[in-house]
């Protein structure tokens, strides 16, 4: 009989699409994707360990689940991502509802698992093995249908940032081939993806060795480009080191790279990149900024910011306040410091909660700001959307600008797919209202 299985997904998009690919895989041994999550044989919480309480989320949302089937049969219980990582074996012996633990890079096994299953063996995959994986999933069609599709083509993180787990939970740096990835857009493509996302803990630093040939993101863009029936391509996430000409040169040439840049600098002082060992000065990253300007003054940046990292001085900060007014980023994450267990400044004196928290909410006015600024300007201007679904329990559409912007719109469910021209009546911080156009000679943007 067939079984249900249910995803719950935090962090990053990499989760979002190993949570896909799960999906995709359980399909093979009979296990169907629900959304309700009360009624699943198998749920599996994909975690991350980013920043803040996160073990102590997991558990929190172990309780939650443990409350819905207190009169069912409990379901197989599954903690995957990167909490499971960095926590392993210790969740097992905390909390016996567990059944397993499967690190990000040990998804290859999750069928084995739930195959073999015998309630009371406790199971954990925690190996990386990421070779292997990807060898696996490349033999598993990749069954997403939206729109906007992600596409993972590398994984894990060498640069060590002192503030930053990615490097333990997902392991070293490794990309995949070339071609499993073109192959993979194909299908993705054919499937009715109109735009493909590059993933990567550090996109751009993709590197695949074939026969003394190197193959970048830059190959991967261009290559992308060729397909006639793809609209638009972006990546994420890029580290500034890595922001090599030849990808940067794309600019110049691809028209299908959107004009809008996650680039994340981290603080605006070099006194503290240094002491995040981020590997990049703030001179390295405006000689990037500049260059792409160069090329293409519309394109747009944005970033994330760690506030209050330990030894940032108000003048430091300060710093991070002048960067953000030079190039006003139009979207940015910023988070105040948060001690990650295992990394360098995990024991690092704090910086005190009230200045933190002044100084976050301080940042966020300018970003939040300089976001509601760039969505006003699209009021009474035409704009190019591409529709991706119809919201739910309403009968408007949802689809993104090219800078990644929502945009809400009265439509046929025809149109999911398409390429529209929105003509934008108001706006907020978040979102971008408007109508399908129908009118000729508006001013385009
Ligand atoms: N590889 C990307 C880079 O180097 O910029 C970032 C990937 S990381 C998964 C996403 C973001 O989480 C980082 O850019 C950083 O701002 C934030 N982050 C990571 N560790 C953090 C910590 N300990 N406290 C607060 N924010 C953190
Ligand atoms: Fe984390 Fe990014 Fe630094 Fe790697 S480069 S350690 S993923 S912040
Ligand atoms: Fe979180 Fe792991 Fe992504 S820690 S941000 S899920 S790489």
């Amino acid at each position: 009989m067939e079984k249900k299985i249910f995803i719950k997904t935090f962090g990053c998009q990499m989760n979002e699409y190993d949570s896909n690919r799960i999906y995709d895989s359980v399909k093979k041994i009979g296990f169907k994707k629900t959304n309700d999550q009360e009624n699943a044989d198998c749920f599996i919480l994909n975690t991350c360990h980013i920043r803040d309480k996160a073990k102590e989320k997991v558990y929190h949302e172990i309780g939650r689940v443990k409350k819905i089937y207190r009169k069912k049969s409990k379901p197989i219980i599954v903690v995957a991502g990167c909490v499971a990582q960095a926590e392993n074996n210790e969740m097992l012996k905390r909390e016996p509802y567990i059944d397993a633990i499967v690190g990000p890079q040990s998804y290859h096994k999750i069928n084995d698992l739930l195959e073999k299953f015998v309630p009371k063996n406790k199971k954990e995959e925690t190996e990386f093995d990421t070779v292997s994986k990807f060898e696996y999933f490349d033999k598993i069609e990749n069954r997403n249908n939206k729109v906007s599709a992600f596409l993972s083509i590398q994984e894990g993180c060498d640069k060590f940032c002192n503030f930053c787990v990615v490097p333990f939970t997902r392991g070293p740096e490794y990309s995949r081939p070339f071609n499993k990835i073109i192959l993979e857009a194909e299908n993705l493509i054919k499937n009715g993806a109109k735009e493909i996302t590059l993933l990567g803990q550090n996109v751009n630093a993709y590197l695949y060795v074939e026969n003394n040939k190197k193959y970048r993101i830059s190959n991967l863009i261009n290559e992308l480009e060729k397909f006639s029936e793809l609209n638009r391509i972006r990546y994420t996430t890029s580290h500034p080191r890595d922001m090599t000409d030849d990808l940067i040169d794309c600019y110049k040439s691809n028209k299908k790279l959107m004009p809008f840049i996650h680039l994340p600098i981290q603080s605006g002082s070099n006194k503290i990149l240094k002491l995040m060992n981020r590997k990049h000065t703030v001179e390295d990253y405006l000689i990037t900024y500049e260059k792409i300007k160069k090329i293409n003054p519309k394109i747009e940046f944005s970033s994330d910011f760690i506030i209050s990292y330990p030894g940032e001085t108000n003048e430091d900060f300060k710093e991070t306040l002048n960067l953000v007014k030079k190039i006003k980023f139009i979207n940015s994450y910023s988070f105040i410091f948060s001690p990650r267990p295992g990394t360098k400044a995990a024991n690092l004196k704090l910086i005190d909660k009230d200045i933190s928290k002044e100084r976050l909410i301080t940042i966020q006015k300018h970003l939040f700001d300089y976001q509601a600024k760039m969505n006003k300007s699209f009021e009474n201007k035409i704009i190019e959307v591409l529709v991706e679904n119809k919201l739910k329990d309403q009968s408007k559409l949802f689809g993104r600008n090219k800078y990644f912007n929502s945009v809400i719109f009265e439509g046929n469910i025809d149109n999911i797919g398409k390429l529209l021209k929105i003509k934008i009546d108001t706006s907020n911080q978040n979102n971008l209202f408007g109508k399908i156009e129908a009118k000729k000679n508006m001013r385009a943007a």
